[in-house]
């Protein structure tokens, strides 16, 4: 008889098991620090306590403009990745696309960042129906997409990226962005392995062509994925990225690589707009920093770069990208780890791991965890920065923006649940996100459609 393969690896399963006794010893994750729960404060961030009675609604609600790209307001969806039924890998322009989009522009949004886009084959996120730019047969549907849209008078601007080393176990809560040299990414293997200078380079040529079908097929503009541990985040944190060539080391070569794409597509594509979405910090041992970050913004603006979007977190490192409130351990179980295939005694010792687990992860506050760092990055550039992160409230807003702490918000999450956030805020029908933060259209993204579960386990 065939022997059944193990749900879960030797590999996880002992990692899960040391996590208790590890985790008292490590080591201590800076960023906004403040701000978090089981971090000592560092001086890189002061926690924010943004209520004020002085209103900036006015400014919030005015048209305005990045590098020639309409806003009808300055909050913007952020990028999520939609996971609709597609062919493997190529946009259907079905009506189901279609709905969201106009859901968004009815909803009154600033402007639309649409899910990442992949520039290559392997470079797609796990799920199943990830996103393709990868030949032109694509352009004539994308431009379905942004026909819709443009018909509202909203500009789209596509994320296009390369997930690098994440791999598919990006849900389990392990962190997977190892820490070797800058990989390329396969789903079998557990390690990144060491991108060539020739894949470098194709990478490159894959992101100009990428941009250049993006506006072919009308979109206002593109934004380069450089957070969360996708492979230019790869490249630019020094946690992932410890190559001792021209592509690594110093802050000026771990930025090579964007560099060259921003160049390149400047003199290509004439003025078209690029923004380009970064960590500000990681959690990562040695990884992005605020003040590292600065650098990297000032580098951006010297690039050409029109826009910088402020994140943080690692995709593959629990929440930290997203900061969820409560672990979400039943969901994690149902959409995350085979459970119900497992051996009676994997599923007991998987249960008891799970509240080390989310104890190790406990990622605090949830909200507004971006904005110490983009009023920094602010400071220093004067290009546009728009900053995302658990930004839920009207006020928190208005005094974001008022008080040029960003000049731009994009939301994800309050977006799912409610695409006509936008106009209860302008009407003040509404002035805070319903959102739980309860994490479960992320956990439940590699699966279904995303939608809001609103805490209930699917
Ligand atoms: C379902 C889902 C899908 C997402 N997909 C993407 C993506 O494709 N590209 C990206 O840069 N960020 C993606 N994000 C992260 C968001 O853009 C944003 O950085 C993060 O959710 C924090 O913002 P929020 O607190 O407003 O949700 C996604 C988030 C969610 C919840």
């Amino acid at each position: 008889m065939k022997k059944k393969k193990p749900q879960i690896s030797r590999r996880d399963f002992i990692k899960y098991s040391a996590i208790g006794l590890t985790a008292s010893t490590l080591p201590v994750s800076p960023g906004c620090s403040t701000l978090t729960k089981s971090n000592a404060p560092v001086e890189e961030c002061q926690s924010q306590n943004l209520v004020s009675n002085i209103r900036y609604k006015t400014k919030v609600f005015a048209p305005a403009n990045i590098a020639g790209i309409k806003l009808n307001n300055r909050i913007i969806r952020a990028a999520t990745a939609l996971n609709l039924p597609a062919e493997k890998g190529k946009l259907m322009a079905t009506d189901k696309f279609i709905e969201k989009f106009t859901e968004l522009c009815q909803g009154g949004v600033g402007a639309i960042i649409t899910g990442c886009v992949a520039i290559q084959q392997n470079g797609a996120s796990a799920f199943e129906n990830a996103l393709l730019i990868d030949k032109d047969i694509y352009v004539a549907e994308f431009k379905k997409i942004s026909d819709a849209v443009h018909k509202f008078d909203t500009s789209i601007i596509m994320q296009i990226g390369h997930d690098g080393p994440i791999t598919r176990r990006v849900n389990t809560g392990a962190a997977t962005v190892a820490p070797s040299a800058i990989g390329d990414k396969s789903y079998t293997e557990e390690t990144p392995k060491a991108l060539s200078e020739i894949e470098i380079m194709e990478i490159i040529d894959n992101f100009i062509s990428a941009i250049g079908r993006a506006q072919r097929a009308g979109f206002d503009g593109v934004e380069l994925m450089a957070a969360h541990g996708s492979l230019l985040s790869a490249f630019l944190s020094p946690n992932s990225n410890i190559r001792t060539d021209k592509w690594g080391g110093s802050t000026e070569n771990r930025f090579r690589i964007i560099k060259k794409i921003i160049k390149r597509a400047k003199k290509q594509f004439k003025d078209y707009p690029i923004l380009v979405k970064i960590n500000a910090y990681d959690f990562q041992s040695d990884g992005m920093r605020v003040k590292e970050t600065v650098k990297i913004a000032k580098l951006l603006e010297d690039a050409g770069c029109d826009g910088i979007e402020v994140s943080s977190g690692v995709a593959g490192d629990g929440f930290s990208t997203v900061r969820v409130y409560d672990f979400p351990t039943e969901m994690l179980l149902t959409h995350n780890f085979n459970y119900k295939d497992m051996s009676p005694a994997l599923k007991t010792v998987t249960r008891c791991s799970i509240p080390l687990i989310s104890w190790m992860y406990q990622y605090e506050p949830i909200y507004n965890f971006n904005i110490c760092a983009a009023q920094q990055i602010t400071e220093a550039v004067s290009i546009p920065v728009i900053v995302v992160g658990g930004i839920r409230k009207l006020n928190d807003i208005e005094q974001i923006i008022g008080n040029n702490m960003a000049d731009y918000v994009s939301m994800a999450r309050p977006f799912i649940i409610e695409p006509d956030i936008v106009n209860k805020f302008k009407a003040e029908s509404q002035t805070a996100s319903e959102c739980l933060e309860c994490g479960h259209c992320i956990l439940a993204l590699e699966e279904m459609p995303v939608e809001c579960f609103y805490g209930e386990v699917p």
